[in-house]
């Protein structure tokens, strides 16, 4: 069938609204039709350069839709069934998957690779162009043939926009201080950059009964917005909060602190370990230049106050798992992610809402498919 994507030719190019062809679905794959997409700073990374990906590539893997079709053997969702993307697909039978880790599945692997996950074959072309969508979803597109390890199904009276963000922002952000951070009642946590994930980073250490979160970002809109998500005090720099953190904690520092700036840069390490007390645990969630190895820290800090640095992929949850009770979590109005949403837009207009974001106007901004 014949649909429209946004597609990025090239590193440091705008993206590109295209007509493209989307094959049907084959064994264990799905068609959706989408409805919501977020403009989550991953894909700017593949804009960038910092992430590598094949090109030409549909770009988008925060998304929601409703399923059109579906190939031979696909057991998990039915045509009508409304679906949340997983970027990272699950197989449910790998080491990782049967050990609770599917965030961290093998068929990762196919993440950044043109050829689909079922047989290696492309479902998408743009002009007879084999074209390879970015997470294996391309959400920047009006429909796109997914394996169905790419879809959680949720419940179809939930707002698409809403249920866009939890398939990534929301989840990462939540997961990184919940599961990551491991944040318990009572402690202190430093959130740095407070955009789409960060503000679902200082939601998460509020529910796991954090007494002080401490939102640090150099936008003030973020940090009214930090506040209004549970954050209880506020800097406009790391090094505005390191005398925050220590006269709240009257020189112990934070015990966790959860990196989701725009960009992971190897600068920010050292001064982002230097929030954190003994034994404290700093998360870096955000994605760095995949090129870059240089990092600025003191090992001897780390041994001698048995400090960590902890990665954190999809916030270390489930999909399968952690959509759905993120998902119930706001329908009972224990998270806020109505707020998470600033501004829609219309497919066309993406490279605004990059804009937007890049600006520092929005949380999130999310495409709208009508
Ligand atoms: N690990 C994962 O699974 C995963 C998933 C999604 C996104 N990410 C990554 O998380 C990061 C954040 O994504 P996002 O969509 O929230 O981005 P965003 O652009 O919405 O937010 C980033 C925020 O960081 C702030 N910032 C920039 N430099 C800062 C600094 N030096 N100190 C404090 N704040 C600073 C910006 O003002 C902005 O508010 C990106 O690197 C993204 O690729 C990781
Ligand atoms: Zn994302
Ligand atoms: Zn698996």
């Amino acid at each position: 069938m014949k649909s429209t994507a946004a597609v990025l030719w090239e590193v440091g190019k705008d993206w590109s609204i295209e007509e493209i062809e989307v094959g049907d679905p084959q064994r264990h794959e799905v068609l959706v039709e989408l409805r919501a997409a977020g403009l989550c700073h991953s894909d700017e990374h593949i804009v960038t350069g910092d992430t590598l990906v094949e090109l030409p590539v549909i770009g988008g893997h925060e998304g929601s839709g409703v399923v059109l079709a579906v190939g031979d053997g696909v057991e998990r969702v039915a045509p009508g069934d409304h679906v949340a993307f997983s970027f990272i697909p699950s197989c449910g039978r790998c080491r990782w998957c049967v050990s609770g880790h599917s965030n961290l599945c093998d068929l990762g692997a196919h993440l950044l690779g043109g050829g689909s996950i079922a047989d290696g074959t492309y479902r998408t072309t743009v002009g007879g162009q084999p074209v390879a969508r970015f997470c294996q979803v391309g959400a920047f597109s009006r429909h796109t043939c997914v394996h169905e390890a790419s879809v959680v199904k949720v419940d179809a009276d939930l707002p698409m926009g809403v249920v866009a963000l939890v398939s990534c922002g929301v989840v990462t952000g939540w997961g990184s201080a919940v599961n990551t951070a491991e944040v318990a009642a009572g402690e202190t946590v430093v959130v740095i950059g407070c955009g789409g994930i960060g503000s679902n980073a200082i939601q998460g250490a509020k529910a796991a009964g954090a007494r002080h979160v401490i939102a640090v970002d150099p936008v003030e809109l973020k940090l009214e917005a930090a506040r209004r998500f549970g954050a209880t005090h506020t800097a406009g720099s790391i090094d505005e909060a390191r005398g925050l953190v220590r006269e709240l904690t009257h020189g112990d520092m934070a015990d966790a602190a959860i990196l989701t700036t725009g960009v992971a840069e190897g600068h920010l390490i050292s001064p982002a370990v230097g929030l954190i007390g003994k034994t404290g645990i700093l998360v870096v969630t955000a994605i760095g230049p995949m090129l870059e190895t240089h990092v600025e820290l003191s090992l001897a800090e780390l041994t001698l106050f048995q400090k960590q640095i902890r990665g954190s992929i999809f916030g270390g949850a489930n999909p399968k798992v952690a959509i759905p009770q993120l998902l119930a979590l706001y329908r009972d109005g224990l998270v806020d992610l109505d707020s998470l949403i600033t501004k829609t837009y219309g497919l066309e207009e993406i490279n605004q809402g990059y804009q937007d974001m890049r600006d520092g106007r929005n949380i999130r901004g999310v495409v709208v498919f009508d």
